[in-house]
């Protein structure tokens, strides 16, 4: 489509590698970018340990029917690698749909194709890297040869970095003996030039200050500019909506918790109840400014700099000419976690002697590493002047710095309103991260989270002096109270049928929806509707503390006549915690009522413990009101998942 900035061209795999001289195609399908990032770092390490010259692409960007022939067109054909991300309850990504599509109907054979692959997932979902599997699987079936294993990333754990690196470097190994390639010494190779523009100044309107959408879309018709305006909006091209109404629910000193409201009245941009809004954030400015020291880079930040893809099968992370404090700040994911695999690479820029000879100890010790830097939470710019003691980075090449750091990400929420009740209003509801681990010295802080609570405490004309604070005004005075968003579609939704029961689960800000469908059922009251039973667990530390939208669950009863009923749990006020499963399995006689008379339920919150609780609970609660073994119990429950009442929204 006309948003996508495809590097390519032309959409067919094979003129591209050979016009371009590629050899190997590293594929990726991906959601939210992470698949992506990992794809380019194995291209170029590939690439450039074995002379090999390789290209990436996004799976929908190209034509699959190539790869049939791949080895007759290109003779000296090497590999092809897929990074294969696992989505929602096993699902492909968006962008991987169509290959599946391909290999299920149209693919015939693939015996000449030789591949590696490493799938993304997350252990504490059922459907563990099922679609790595599945990649694995399909391939393997037309004839094509997987080198090694397939790798598993697994987000649950945390351990995405090293799974990758353990798959990879045993991996490499065995594809230089599969393949018969020579190792070559691994240089510093960029892809992207950087060079300092002297003419043009933050005042020119073409430089890049970090808008959304320039990137995606540099509009020249009146057509464009008016797309532009109203959408379609989506995962490439967000909308910058307002922000109103921004308030806080908890009744804390140290933790926050924001309402806030985006304003859609000026686009046609739609949701609808249960979905997911993803906000763009930008970097806090003490974020910033760290970076941006270490680099040795302060003096120069509004310096203007052009980049160049350096690779005509590779498009531009972000838009150009642009400046070093917006890319900081707008596109790259600099308070993250660091990965050993970039003090290793980021070694050969040591601004001297004793810096380079302190990070062997670091970098090839996973558990040393883990104790210095990931248990202490240290972020790159933190890590670097750990290794240094002192001395400036200066060294890094910008694009180094660029092709290193994955991209800033958006960030999801579940909608707290009702496409219903509020058409052109999206409500989030969201906890502000301001940890401070035992293991470490540093705040851990959201970066989406706490420039919500910025903006709020901005709009609200509050004084209290700011943990972190963001550039709110933004490129050009544009950003001024507006972030920009879009929405991502889910499945989690209200029965059809309005007179079908619910029952609801959502602990903390797993809440959030739950509100959006009592909104719902309110609007569903009003336009004359007979509605079913809502029974609803909530669970919060104090019930005078963390109890978010207290007043209105009050008002929500009233409007729903005698359909609705909340359960509470507090988990800090007595000296046993009390949980939502708990109030479960004591509610098991009514739970299992709702039930039988076909409600349908829904978890929200906390994935890792909470939702597997409250899966346990269940299944508990049927043994004992039905009086049958666990494993009849089980399938029951297993029963509701197939015949889709039985629904989650966890994370
Ligand atoms: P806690 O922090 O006091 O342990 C919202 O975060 C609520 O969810 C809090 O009351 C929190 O309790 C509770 N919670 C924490 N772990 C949970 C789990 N495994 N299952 C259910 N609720 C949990």
């Amino acid at each position: 489509s006309s948003y996508r900035a495809s590097g390519f061209e032309t959409n067919d795999l094979v003129e591209t590698m050979k016009k371009t001289g590629k050899k190997a195609i590293v594929f990726y399908g991906s959601q939210t970018g992470t698949a992506e990032d990992y794809a380019l770092k194995f291209a170029k390490e590939f690439q450039s340990k074995f002379k090999i010259s390789t290209m990436t692409a996004d799976l929908a960007d190209v034509s699959f029917e190539n790869l049939q022939n791949i080895r007759d067109e290109i003779p000296d054909f090497k590999l092809a690698a897929f990074f294969m991300a696992t989505y929602g309850e096993g699902e492909p990504t968006d962008n991987a749909v169509e290959f599946f599509d391909y290999l299920d109907n149209e693919c015939e054979e693939l015996p000449d194709l030789k591949y590696v692959c490493f799938g993304l997932g997350n252990s504490t979902y059922e459907f563990y890297n099922a679609i790595g599997k599945k990649t694995v699987e399909k391939l393997n079936s037309k004839g094509a040869t997987l080198i090694g294993q397939l790798g598993l990333g697994d987000d649950g754990k945390g351990s995405m970095d090293e799974d990758y690196m353990e798959w990879k470097d045993s991996l490499f190994d065995l594809i230089k003996d599969q393949l018969h390639l020579e190792e070559q010494a691994v240089e510093y190779e960029p892809s992207i030039a950087v060079v300092e523009n002297d003419e043009l100044t933050t005042s020119s309107p073409s430089v890049s200050l970090g808008e959304p959408n320039s990137h995606y879309f540099n509009p020249k018709t009146e057509d464009e500019v008016k797309l532009l305006e109203t959408g379609p909006f989506d995962h490439t091209h967000p909308y910058l909506a307002p922000i109103q109404n921004t308030r806080e629910l908890f009744n804390s000193e140290t933790r926050h918790c924001i309402h806030a409201e985006f304003d859609l009245s000026n686009t046609n941009l739609k949701y609808s109840t249960g979905d997911h809004v993803a906000i763009w954030p930008s970097n806090s400015n003490e974020k910033v400014e760290k970076f941006l020291a270490i680099l040795g880079l302060t003096g120069k930040k509004d310096k203007v700099i052009d980049l160049k893809s350096l690779d005509p099968t590779t498009h531009l992370p972000f838009p150009t000419p642009t400046t070093y404090d917006t890319v900081l700040r707008h596109y790259l994911e600099i308070s993250g976690p660091v990965s050993r695999q970039f003090v290793k690479s980021v070694s050969q820029f040591c601004p001297d002697k004793e810096t380079e000879e302190k990070i062997p100890a670091l970098a090839n010790d996973k558990e040393v590493f883990h104790k210095s830097v990931t248990e202490k939470y240290l972020n790159i710019a933190d890590c670097l002047e750990l290794l240094s003691s002192g001395a400036i980075w200066n060294t890094i090449p910008f694009s180094f710095i660029i092709e290193s750091i994955a991209k800033l990400q958006p960030r999801y929420y579940s909608i707290s309103s009702s496409s219903s009740m509020e058409k052109q209003t999206i409500h989030v509801t969201a906890v502000v991260e301001q940890e401070k681990p035992k293991t470490s010295d540093h705040y851990v802080t959201g970066v989406a989270t706490n420039l919500l609570l910025d903006i709020k405490k901005h709009q609200n004309k509050e004084t209290t002096k700011l943990i972190d604070n963001f550039d709110l005004e933004g490129p050009r005075g544009k950003f001024h109270y507006k972030l920009p968003i879009h929405i991502r579609r889910s499945t989690f939704k209200l029965p059809s049928n309005p007179a079908t029961p619910i029952i609801l689960v959502g602990p903390g800000t797993g809440a959030a929806p739950f509100r959006g469908f009592l909104r719902e059922k309110i609007k569903q009251v009003e336009n004359g509707a007979n509605i079913g039973e809502i029974l609803f667990f909530f669970g919060c530390r104090k019930s005078t503390e963390d109890f978010i939208y207290k007043e209105e669950w009050v008002e929500y009863a009233k409007k729903l006549d005698n359909k609705f009923k909340m359960i509470t749990a507090f988990s800090r006020e007595t000296e046993k915690k009390v949980y939502v499963q708990d109030k479960l399995l004591e509610n098991g006689a009514k739970v299992i009522e709702l039930l039988d008379k076909g409600a349908f339920f829904y978890v929200c919150g906390d994935a890792a413990n909470m939702a597997r609780g409250v899966q346990l609970a269940l299944v508990k609660a049927y043994q004992e009101q039905k009086k049958v073994p666990e494993d009849i119990a089980t399938t029951m429950g297993k029963q509701l998942r197939v015949n889709n009442r039985y629904q989650e929204d966890v994370w």
